[in-house]
């Protein structure tokens, strides 16, 4: 089917990265001396599936001028201005997609260690049997629910929760409606797979990669830092989430 369809990536990069609490949002920090969202978009633009890619930029732009008219990358047609949330620019995106397009495949530019042979084979597992493709990663730790108060109240099945990832490729006029019912409805989706789910369609999961991981906060910036040096990561020590329990453990 991937074959014969046209296929518009649509890379978001609108967000803040307030978690980050850097002086620039996380897209555009450097990783590997460039900014960090150019190294995923090459990787979409390497892919033969793709065959356009729209750019979701926030409306301030990069902090500093991105010459990505003078780099080759004649697949990029379009820059759209993001919006509040990442499902406003994810909106946005979809409406910037050329008409032609028949398979949509969503990335976030904080996952910037994608690799190519992923993003090819999201869209590969894309058939008839399903609307959307998601790839997924196994939970490697015991799964607790937590209280408020960081009490353990339940011990969760791991073998049923998957952690998901982008790229997520969907069948455009499914993904189109979805999005389109969440506006109406007042849902906030995470990703493409809980709009496809919650408008009725079908998503396949299929296997992620560890490297793949999303840069939320600064320690995850050190580590892919790390990696595209090739020497092994330092660990930070900060860890915000649970204060109290660092404090007895140092
Ligand atoms: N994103 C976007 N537009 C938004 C919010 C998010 O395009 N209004 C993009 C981000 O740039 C990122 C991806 O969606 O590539 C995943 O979002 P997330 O990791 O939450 O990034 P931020 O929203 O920027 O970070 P934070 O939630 O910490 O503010
Ligand atoms: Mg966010």
């Amino acid at each position: 089917m991937i074959a014969t369809r046209f296929v518009t990536a649509v890379l978001l990069a609108a967000g803040k990265g307030e978690r980050m609490e850097g002086a620039q949002a996380k897209q555009f920090a450097d990783l590997g001396g460039e900014q960090m969202f150019f190294r995923p978009l090459r990787t979409l633009i390497g892919s033969e599936y793709v065959d356009h890619v729209v750019l979701v930029l926030p409306s301030t732009g990069p902090p500093s001028p991105v010459p990505i008219e003078n780099m080759g990358f004649a697949k990029i047609r379009a820059y759209v201005e993001g919006g509040a949330s990442r499902q406003d620019s994810l909106s946005r995106g979809l409406k910037a997609c050329p008409k032609a397009t028949g398979i949509v495949l969503v990335h976030d530019a904080a996952r910037p260690l994608v690799p190519l042979w992923l993003v090819d084979r999201v869209l590969e597992s894309l058939d008839d049997s399903c609307d959307g493709v998601i790839p997924v990663i196994p939970l490697p730790d015991a799964a607790k629910e937590l209280s408020p108060e960081k009490m353990v109240t339940a011990s969760i099945e791991r073998k049923n929760i998957w952690r998901a990832q982008t790229p997520q490729a969907s069948v455009f006029s499914a993904l189109t409606k979805a999005v389109e019912a969440a506006e109406e409805s007042g849902l906030e989706g995470e990703d493409c797979s809980q709009l496809l789910i919650a408008a009725g369609y079908r998503v396949r999961a299929i296997e992620g990669d560890q490297l793949n991981f999303k840069i939320t906060r600064r320690e995850d910036l050190e580590m892919a830092r790390a990696v595209i040096a090739g020497r092994p990561p330092v660990r930070s020590r900060r860890r915000t989430a649970f204060p109290h329990i660092w404090h007895h453990r140092r």
